[in-house]
């Protein structure tokens, strides 16, 4: 009997050690964990559940029969974070670079598969050179089923990718299905298709973190949600998303204890909006005012940043945020904006998400880099995503709602729950100035005349009151209120239920 617990020690202790000493050091010499450090830091200490810690490879070519170590490569299970449950899965890069074999991809299938039985996200940390190349076909198959997993896992559990190594070629996929991608900034990369490729096929010269380092699919691509300065950060980061969100989608979000009063008034809002109304101000400042303790969560902080998107608590509650940025492009709604903002507004909806939209728009942002670039289709997603979207939805507009952006950011007209607007607002078809040079063209060469009629112009529209009289604004409040209002209105909402017609599935374009 002691000699088997004494092999069950040993096993696992040859296990633990993973590609061994030199690899390790080798990893933490890059400024990287190793796949165990990882996922202690993640879970509550001492939670982690691992599964499947023997496995070995059934490859024999190459040599493989000779190099069969536990675990494949890869160390999945699950744990908790704050007590609540996760399931998780953690490339090990020492071993035989945390390429993805068979039986490396049936682990993180099993866990997934379990995920999604029992009800709690799944959290990937990626560090892998991809296809097991020794094993060559059976490991494209092997990614093909984690992919399948991640579609039917979309809208069901969380999902959440951070890359913390390599992640090239077609594995880039599997991260691309889930909600959100962190990356770690100088240690990870993504791309389909790597530099010496690039330089082979285009002449292109650019290094491998230019390709697709943090730095790139944060700013640019807009792949990535997060970029974090270290594998510590990144996890911790993690774990603080988590709280934010619901285990599955026939859960609510978790309720955190509150200790910001929800009647709390904010008097410095009343002169947050400038006289001048071309002049811009930081909306962030408006949500951490409304927020439960300042406290918001931002997704995708370094792209599209005239629109900002991000988590919020009101009451405990979570609350996902979309507001108009006036301080980028004047807050106007272009391409890369609506589908930030549209992915968001989905993914909240899918997790019962209820959605706060703050509205300053001056519409849509003309050009042809736009049009050509398919403005039409891409701002239909997001008017697509808020009107099929039947979380609660409280909308504010502090400022300009004009035209056809009016509209979209979570109108009235788009089942918007309840639609407040501050008395600095102008819910109107256009500015004054645009609105008289096309009605008025003819007297366009007399100063004075216009003036007198964007006067007039603006005396009759650039208000919410036209708007408030249809129905359209529920209520004029006072900007100080703000964080009141909101809460109260999300609060009558708690029991929101809406029915849609039977369909497979809509046809967002896409
Ligand atoms: C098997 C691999 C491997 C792989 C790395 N290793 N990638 N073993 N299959 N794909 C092994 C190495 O042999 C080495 O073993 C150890 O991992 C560490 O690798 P190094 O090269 O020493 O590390 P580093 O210098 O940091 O370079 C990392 C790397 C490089 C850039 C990822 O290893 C690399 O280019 N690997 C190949 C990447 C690749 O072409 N993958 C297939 C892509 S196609 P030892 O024993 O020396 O420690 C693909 C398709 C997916 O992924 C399709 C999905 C549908």
């Amino acid at each position: 009997m002691k000699d088997i617990l004494q092999e069950l020690e040993t096993r696992r202790e040859v296990a633990r050690t993973g590609g061994g000493e030199r690899r390790i050091a080798a990893q933490h010499a890059k400024g990287k964990l190793t796949a165990r450090e990882r996922v202690e830091l993640l879970l509550d200490e001492g939670s982690f559940e691992e599964f499947d810690m023997f496995i070995t490879h059934r490859c024999v070519d190459f040599g493989m029969n000779a190099d069969k170590p536990a675990g494949d490569g890869v160390v999945t299970g699950w744990g908790t974070i704050n007590g609540r449950q996760v399931y998780v899965f953690s490339q090990d890069f020492t071993v035989l670079g945390g390429s993805v074999s068979e039986t490396h991809a049936q682990k993180i299938c099993k866990i997934m598969d379990m995920a999604m039985q029992n009800g709690a996200p799944v959290i990937g940390l990626n560090d892998s050179g991809g296809a097991r190349i020794q094993e060559g076909v059976d490991s494209l198959a092997a990614y093909g089923e984690v992919f399948l997993r991640n579609i039917e896992a979309s809208g069901v559990v969380p999902q959440i990718s951070v890359i913390m190594g390599p992640c090239a070629g077609g594995a880039v996929y599997s991260p691309a299905m889930t909600d959100f991608i962190f990356m770690v900034r100088d240690s990870s990369y993504m791309f389909v298709t790597g530099p010496d490729v690039v330089k082979t096929v285009t002449n292109e010269v650019v290094t491998a973190e230019e390709l697709g380092g943090a730095g790139t699919h944060t700013r640019k691509s807009s792949v990535a949600d997060g970029a974090f300065e270290n594998d510590v950060e990144a996890l911790l980061e993690v774990r603080r998303l988590i709280d934010f969100l619901p285990l599955n989608n026939r859960q609510k979000p978790p309720v955190r204890p509150f200790f910001d009063d929800p009647g709390r008034v904010e008097a410095s809002l009343d002169t947050l909006v400038p006289a001048n109304p071309n002049t811009p101000y930081d909306m962030k400042e408006l949500i951490t005012k409304i927020a439960d303790e300042g406290d918001f969560y931002e997704i995708q902080e370094d792209y599209a940043r005239n629109i900002i998107t991000g988590f919020i608590r009101l009451e405990g509650q979570t609350v996902g945020v979309v507001a108009n940025q006036p301080m980028v492009l004047a807050g106007c709604v272009d391409i890369d904006s609506s589908r930030k903002g549209a992915r968001f507004v989905r993914f909240c909806d899918c997790f019962e998400i209820p959605i706060l939209t703050l509205v300053d728009v001056p519409g849509f942002l003309p050009g042809t880099t736009q049009e050509y670039g398919g403005v039409i289709k891409h701002g239909a997603k997001l008017l697509f995503a808020y009107g099929e979207a039947t979380v609660p939805k409280v909308t504010v507009v502090t400022r300009k709602a004009y035209g056809g952006a009016y509209v979209v950011m979570s109108s009235k007209h788009l089942r918007g729950d309840f639609n407040y607007a501050w008395p600095t607002s102008e819910v109107a078809v256009m500015g004054a100035k645009g609105a008289v040079e096309i009605l008025y063209r003819s007297e366009l060469d007399d100063p004075d005349k216009i003036a007198a009629r964007t006067n007039d112009y603006e005396d009759r529209f650039a208000n919410p009151f036209v708007a408030a009289e249809r129905g359209f604004i529920d209520e004029v409040i006072m900007p100080h209120s703000t964080r009141k209002r909101v809460a109260r209105a999300f609060a009558s909402l708690r029991n929101k239920k809406v029915t849609t017609p039977w369909k497979k599935h809509d046809n967002i374009p896409l």
